[in-house]
């Protein structure tokens, strides 16, 4: 898959919804429901964080929910982009980019939304052909105002910005020229997926879903 095949079909999902949760899953017994919960409240790209033991169990599960696009956040490696798609991811998500990485996902298939921070690292991406990128950690990095001053000399590029956003700031970054959708945690908080309190989750997810990206 070519970089700007992938930024195509990336930028088609995001555009389904203006929230991508980013979920570190602790047990995978509770993806199916979680799965579900938030696609009831409109969000349907789920970026499920290789961060636990149970993370491609819970892809597996998750990508079975209808509705659902499940895809791997956390993508360090090759090897992690392989077994991501081996366990159903159909994106991947990285915090930064590598060559290693970018090179095994174009040969396998999986479409990437690369991670950017820096002008430089934004050009670098838009070279090999990745026009829609994450741009992370986008509160730690400077927040809106950083991303929006990108959108001067880059305005070719689109961006997912993700890192310390909230229900609070969310709308701050989807009024940007530049901005298609953000990532974050706050819709799928621990302690209520814990509690399998789904209604709470698709409540949060049905906020989320309201926001615009203009
Ligand atoms: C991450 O990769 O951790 C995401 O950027 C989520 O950040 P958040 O927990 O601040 O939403």
């Amino acid at each position: 898959m070519t970089p700007e095949a992938a930024t195509e079909r990336n930028l088609a999902v995001a555009r389904k919804a203006p929230v991508i949760p980013v979920l570190v899953i602790s047990d995978a017994g509770r993806a199916k429901g979680l799965a579900e919960a938030l696609v009831a409240g409109g969000i349907y790209a789920l970026e499920v964080t290789l961060r636990t033991p149970d993370a491609l169990a819970a892809i597996t599960a998750m990508a079975e929910v209808p509705g659902a696009i499940v895809g791997a956040g956390t993508l360090l490696s090759p090897d992690d982009a392989r077994r991501a798609q081996d366990a159903g991811a159909t994106f991947g998500v990285s915090p930064g980019s590598t060559e290693k990485l970018l090179d095994t996902a174009e040969a396998i298939g999986l479409p990437m939304l690369p991670g950017a921070a820096t002008a430089t690292e934004a050009m670098w991406l838009l070279e090999r052909g990745y026009g829609f990128q994450k741009f992370f950690p986008a509160e730690a990095i400077g927040g809106a105002p950083a991303l929006k001053s990108l959108a001067g000399p880059l305005p070719q590029i689109t961006f997912c910005p993700t890192g310390g956003i909230t229900a609070a700031n969310a709308q701050t970054y989807l009024s940007l020229p530049n901005t298609v959708c953000v990532g974050g945690s706050w819709v799928a908080p621990n302690d209520k997926v814990a509690a399998g309190d789904w209604a709470a989750i698709t409540a949060l997810a049905a906020e989320a879903a309201k926001l615009k990206a203009t």
